[in-house]
């Protein structure tokens, strides 16, 4: 392997240069490389000043993730931190792309941190489910004051250059060629005092103010719900304000320690390399090129097809919609605009990109306007009938390299792909609600979509911020053929006496943020319900019947005053006691434990069925598809992480002792004493 440090002199200037693609992670020859670089400058008294850079897209994007399950090697990064601090000459970070973790750390244990003006900065441990491990936690609230540390530490977002520069992290913002100016920098601070950051006296603010903590815990605590990290994080923090150095070294290291070992830091480091496994395809020929998207088709332009839409327009790509009949077309189109405006108004776009994005929206009533589109995606109605009409006239209209897309949450793509000429250029596209936001993109593969066809989808969905994963053709695909089986349990559980409150409780306490009965009210109960009030078979059905449509109508399962938050009803329970009365099955009380296992184990299950047949390429896209799609929390890892965490025998072992299905897969995987995930 190459040494990837390598050192120039420009005459009395060191440069240590790393070059470690893709992300300059600081693996084991990145951190001897360093300590070389600065032994080097310390030997030689030619050399007075010295800088820090890297090659590649971005200076050290962090520790290297891959190392931590493996035994260490010398020299840690506190290690290499502490001796570029020490160094007896100016060391200067030339920070370009992401100095983020353990990289903001080498920045900081640096004398001096300029960087261009696109760089961010960033201590996004927490996101791994640790605390930064390289003294992070001590340094930064140093040199920035507790207040400003807080959030990088303990939310992990990265900072732009311009924040950085004003809260005091970086030194100077540089326009020009940023070795020379790094050079210039450090010639100009040669024979001068160095600043260590350790050295600087523990800042008083977090002390003088010790309310900043508890503000930020409040201020953040849906966001934070049952996440470990940003609790140590904080604690680093704040003991930076009331230990010396030293001691709040040893601090952020007990904690960080503790978090290393346990399930939740495992579980998120897993999903890490999960997500970016999904956007890669097994077995797609090696010359695969994705076909370029310079316009969008949306058939439909209610809510799905707006959402739809507005995630082209926001990244700069031409969008038609195309529906049946005037008034529907203008209150779409209206409900993007007011969207995007209320986005303003939050502060996050301005009102130039309101305009920039409308300005790429053409609604129109005509299918012939599709014609140029290279993608249409069909929004319509969830009916095999209404969705292959549309693809029939489509398939008439639209050039023969465009692709076809079905935003459908269940149907067989096959069957949408038969209807036309070009079933190898049809595939399903599956975005969820609201499709502006949520982050999942199912990508459904049908039998004959061509692989360029495919590898598109990915790298569009890539283009637009969506995680995307691969689905084969099956019945509500990976995610809702999953949740198809925590709702049978759900109902089973009321009518054998579970109160649907408790059941919700339950899967609130394990993470997600509402239960299955929340869910069906902020969905909507009346989805697919026949409409006839007489026809009552169904506690949905008498629900219905009642009004009690959800949320929107101000009552659904839970009464609702003015928030979101209901309260459980007494109307309901009663319907729901008639039926459960009428099931015969009785009712006892069942014990939360019994209602979790119920509800989450079918669900591992079937991922384990979905694997089986080859739905799904590999677990970690399964638990990809439930943290980004359905709010499973993501400290466990999603279900298939979590069952491995669980144990295979212990789920096996569950669902037969509540008379469940237990897959051949499952079992199998199981009694080898194997994992679901790797
Ligand atoms: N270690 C190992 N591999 C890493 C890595 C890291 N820190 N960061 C990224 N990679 C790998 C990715 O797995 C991916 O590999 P692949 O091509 O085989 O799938 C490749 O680098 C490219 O990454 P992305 O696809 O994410 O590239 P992007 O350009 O989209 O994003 C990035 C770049 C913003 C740097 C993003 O990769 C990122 O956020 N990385 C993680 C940053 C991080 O969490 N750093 C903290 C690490 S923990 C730490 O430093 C502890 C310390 O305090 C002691």
């Amino acid at each position: 392997m190459t040494d990837p440090i390598r050192t120039e002199r420009h005459d009395d200037v060191l440069v240590i240069i790393s070059d470690n693609p893709p992300v300059n992670a600081l693996g084991a020859a990145v951190r001897q490389g360093l300590e070389r670089g600065i032994k080097e400058a310390e030997a030689n008294s030619g050399i007075k000043a010295v800088v820090i850079r890297c090659d590649g897209r971005t200076f050290f994007a962090g520790a290297d993730i891959t190392e931590f399950t493996k035994p260490p090697v010398q020299p840690m990064l506190p290690e290499v931190c502490d001796l570029i601090e020490a160094c007896s000459k100016p060391v200067i970070a030339a920070i370009h792309g992401t100095a983020l973790g353990g990289g903001c750390e080498v920045a900081l244990a640096c004398h001096y941190r300029i960087a261009v003006p696109s760089a961010k900065l960033g201590l996004p441990e927490v996101k791994l489910g640790l605390i930064p491990g390289a003294a992070g936690t001590q340094r930064l609230p140093r040199l920035v004051g507790a207040e400003a540390a807080l959030p990088l530490v303990a939310s992990g977002d990265p900072i732009s250059a311009k924040r950085a520069k004003v809260i005091g992290l970086l030194d100077a913002v540089v326009e020009g060629d940023l070795v020379e100016e790094a050079i210039r920098f450090a010639r100009g601070r040669i024979g001068k005092p160095i600043p260590r950051t350790s050295e600087l006296a523990n800042n008083r603010d977090g002390i003088t103010n010790p309310a900043i903590f508890d503000d930020f815990r409040q201020a953040n605590a849906r966001k934070l719900r049952g996440f470990e990290a940003p609790n140590a994080a904080i604690e680093a923090v704040k003991a930076a304000g009331e230990l010396p150095y030293a001691q709040g070294v040893q601090r952020e290291r007990e904690l960080f320690m503790q978090l290393m070992m346990g399930t939740q830091s495992a579980a998120m480091r897993h999903y890490f390399f999960a997500e970016r496994a999904a956007n890669k395809i097994d077995n797609l020929p090696a010359d695969t090129q994705p076909l370029p998207i310079r316009k969008v088709g949306i058939v439909g332009a209610g809510t799905m097809g707006g959402g739809i839409s507005m995630n082209f327009l926001s990244a700069g790509i031409p969008v038609t919609v195309l529906e049946m009949e005037d008034s529907a077309l203008e209150r779409g189109t209206g409900i993007i605009r007011k969207n995007y405006e209320s986005t303003a108004k939050k502060g996050r776009i301005t009102a130039e990109q309101v305009e920039q994005a409308m300005s790429l929206l053409t609604p129109t009533l005509e299918y012939i306007d599709l014609a140029d589109c290279d993608l249409v995606i069909e929004a319509v109605y969830e009916n095999m009938g209404v969705k292959q009409d549309v693809f029939r006239e489509l398939d008439k209209v639209v050039k023969d390299d465009a692709i076809l897309a079905s935003n459908t949450s269940y149907l067989d793509i096959n069957e949408i792909a038969a209807v036309t000429s070009r079933p190898e250029q049809v595939l399903g596209l599956h975005f969820f609600s609201p499709a502006n936001v949520m982050r999942l993109l199912e990508v459904v593969r049908g039998d004959r979509t061509r692989p360029d066809v495919l590898a598109t989808a990915m790298a569009l969905a890539k283009k637009i911020g969506k995680v995307a994963v691969v689905s084969g053709v099956c019945h509500g695909f990976i995610g809702n053929r999953m949740l198809a089986k925590r709702q049978e349990q759900a109902n089973a559980l009321i009518m054998e006496g579970a109160k649907y409150w408790e059941i919700d409780e339950v899967m609130v306490e394990f993470g997600f943020p509402m239960g299955p009965f929340q869910m069906a009210d902020l969905a909507g109960i009346d989805i697919g319900w026949h409409r006839d009030p007489a026809r009552v078979e169904t506690v949905r059905d008498a629900l219905c019947a009642a009004g009690r449509l959800g949320q929107k109508a101000g009552k659904g399962f839970y009464d609702y005053g003015d928030g979101r938050q209901g309260t459980p009803s007494e109307e309901v329970q009663e319907i729901i006691t008639r039926f459960s009365a009428q099931s015969g099955k009785g009712s006892r009380d069942i014990a939360a434990e019994e209602i979790r296992e119920r509800l989450l184990y079918p669900m591992v299950n079937e991922g384990a069925l979905i694997l089986d047949e080859g739905i799904a390429q590999r677990a970690s896209d399964i638990d990809v598809v439930w943290i980004n799609g359905y709010g499973w929390p993501l400290y466990t890892g999603g279900p298939m992480f979590w069952a491995d965490t669980v144990g295979l025998a212990k789920v096996v072992e569950g669902l037969e002792q509540h008379g469940l299905p237990v897959s051949g897969y499952l079992r199998q995987k199981a009694e080898a004493g194997e994992r679901l995930t790797r």
